[in-house]
C-alpha cells in the first residue's frame, strides 16, 4: 500500500477501505507518512467528504493509536459528556455532580480554553491547590472511591489526533466535518466511553454557526458512536448568545457554585438540567427523560449535588474553603458597572464578540501557551429578549487593566443590539439527535 494512491483515491471521490484508513493513520502517526501528504489527504477528505463507515474506520484507527482506558470493574456503565465549546458555558461544574448525586459515577477529561471558547479545566483551576494532572491510576482509584473525577486528559490517548489536529491547524483543514467528528469521538471512546451525550453548540459564538452545519455534526457523531458500539444522544444548543451571566473562569466557578445552590441564572440551570436528565436516562439511572429531570431537580434542591461537588473538590486536591465561600475566589482589582445606553428590547447580545473580549482581558488564550487571568471576565445581566431601561445596568466588566476595560466597555456596548420591538427569547435547544 502506498500513501500517494490512497490521497488520489481520495482525491478522485473514492471511498477508502477500512485497511487504507488504518495504513494513513499508523503512517503519520509513526512519522513514516511526511507532513506534506497527511495535508494532502486531509484537504482531499475536506473537499470531497467521508461515508459514515469512512469516519468510524477513521475515529477507531485514531483510538488504536494510543492508550484506551478500560473502566469496566470500575463503573457500571461507563458516561460521558463534550460540549463544542462556547461562551460562559461551565455545565461540566454542574451537571457532573447532580449525575453523580443520581446515583451515576461520573469520571470526566476536559479541556482548556482556546480562543474565544472557554474551558472547564481553566474554570476549576480557579481554585488553589485543584489538580487537572491526574495521572491514570490516580482516575481510576478516584472513580471508583469518590464516583466523579473532572480532570485534564490522562494517558496518551488518542495521539494520531494530536498530531492530525496540528496538521489541520496549518493547512486550512480544520472545518471538515468527518475530520471534526472523528477527532471528537476519538477522544471520547479512547477515554472508555459508552453513553455519551454531546452538546452541539450553534450560533455566532459556536464553532459550527448554523444549524444545519450543527445538525450535520451531530448527525454524524452520533452515527460514529453507533457503529463503534456506543450510545449517543446530541442536543443543538443555542450558542448566539452567552450562557448564562458570567464569562470568565472565577465569576464562571461562583455562578457554577450559585447553581449547585439551588440557585444561579434561569437559562443556564435549564440548560444543565436538560444535559443531565440525557445522561441519567441514557445511563439506565431513570426510567425516562422527564423522570431523570425531576430527579437531578431533587438533587439540586437537596443540596446532594452540591456536597458531591464539594467531595470532587476535596478529592483533587483544592482548598474547599475557596468553593465554600467563594468571596475568597480570585477577584480583579477594577470593577464597572455599565448602563444601558438606551432602552429597548435586546435583540442580540453577540457570544463570540463577548467570548473575545474575556479573551482580551486575560480570561482566555489566543495561543496554547498563553497564561490566563482567574480573576477577570464579564457579567452579561440581560438575555435576548429582555426589555431593558435605559440606565439600567447592563453588564459588569471586571479587569485588572484600565486600557483593556475601556477596550471591553467599547465592544461589549456593540455586542449588544437592541429593537424597539418586542423580540422573542432566544430557545435553549433546537433539537434532539439520537
Ligand atoms: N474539537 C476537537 O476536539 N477536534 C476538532 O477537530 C474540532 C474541535
Amino acid at each position: 500500500m502506498r500513501a500517494i494512491d490512497i490521497i488520489r483515491k481520495k482525491r478522485d471521490k473514492g471511498t477508502l477501505t477500512n485497511e487504507e484508513i488504518k495504513f494513513f493513520v499508523e503512517g503519520f502517526t509513526r512519522g513514516e507518512i511526511p507532513d506534506y501528504q497527511a495535508s494532502s489527504w486531509a484537504m482531499a477528505v475536506l473537499l470531497n467528504g467521508m461515508t459514515p463507515q469512512e469516519t468510524t474506520d477513521l475515529t477507531l484507527a485514531m483510538v488504536a493509536s494510543g492508550d484506551t482506558l478500560d473502566l469496566s470493574g470500575v463503573v457500571e456503565v461507563v458516561m460521558d459528556k463534550h460540549s463544542t465549546g462556547g461562551v460562559g458555558d461551565k455545565t461540566s461544574l454542574v451537571v457532573e455532580p447532580v449525575v453523580a448525586a443520581c446515583g451515576l459515577p461520573f469520571g470526566k477529561m476536559s479541556g482548556r480554553g482556546l480562543g474565544f471558547s472557554g474551558g472547564t479545566l481553566d474554570k476549576m483551576e480557579s481554585i488553589p491547590g485543584y489538580r487537572c494532572d491526574l495521572t491514570t491510576e490516580e482516575f481510576i482509584k478516584q472513580l471508583k472511591e469518590v464516583g466523579l473525577v473532572l480532570t485534564g486528559q490522562s494517558g496518551d490517548l488518542a495521539p494520531a489526533d494530536g498530531i492530525l489536529y496540528a496538521l489541520r491547524d496549518v493547512s486550512g483543514t480544520v472545518p471538515s466535518l468527518p475530520l471534526i467528528a472523528s477527532s471528537i469521538m476519538s477522544k471520547k471512546i479512547a477515554a472508555g466511553a459508552q453513553r455519551i451525550v454531546l452538546d452541539v453548540k450553534t450560533g455566532v459564538g459556536a464553532f459550527m454557526e448554523t444549524l444545519d452545519d450543527a445538525r450535520a455534526l451531530a448527525e454524524s457523531m452520533v452515527k460514529i458512536a453507533e457503529l463503534a458500539g456506543r450510545k449517543a444522544v446530541a442536543l443543538l444548543a443555542d450558542m448566539n448568545q452567552p450562557l448564562g451571566i458570567a464569562v470568565g473562569n472565577a465569576l464562571e466557578l461562583k455562578e457554577a457554585i450559585d447553581t449547585l445552590h439551588d440557585g444561579g441564572p434561569a437559562q443556564f440551570r435549564a440548560h444543565c438540567l436538560v444535559i443531565a436528565s440525557h445522561l441519567l436516562f441514557l445511563g439506565g439511572a431513570a426510567d425516562s427523560v422527564e423522570d431523570a429531570r425531576q430527579k437531578a431537580e431533587a438533587e439540586l434542591q437537596s443540596g446532594k449535588a452540591w456536597e458531591r461537588f464539594r467531595d470532587l473538590v476535596i478529592a483533587q486536591g483544592g482548598d474547599v474553603s475557596y468553593v465554600d465561600d467563594p468571596e475568597l475566589l480570585p477577584k480583579a482589582s477594577l470593577i464597572e458597572h455599565v448602563p444601558a445606553p438606551r432602552g429597548g428590547y435586546l435583540s442580540g447580545i453577540h457570544a463570540r464578540i463577548v467570548g473575545e473580549t474575556a479573551v482580551l482581558l486575560g480570561a482566555g488564550r489566543e495561543k496554547k501557551s498563553d497564561l490566563i487571568d482567574h480573576a477577570v471576565g464579564i457579567l452579561i445581566h440581560h438575555i435576548v429578549g429582555d426589555k431593558v431601561e435605559a440606565g439600567q445596568i447592563l453588564f459588569s466588566i471586571h479587569a485588572n487593566d484600565q486600557n483593556l476595560l475601556v477596550q471591553a466597555r467599547e465592544r461589549l456596548l456593540e455586542a449588544h443590539t437592541w429593537s424597539d420591538k418586542p423580540v422573542e427569547p432566544l430557545p435553549l435547544f433546537y433539537g434532539v439527535v439520537k
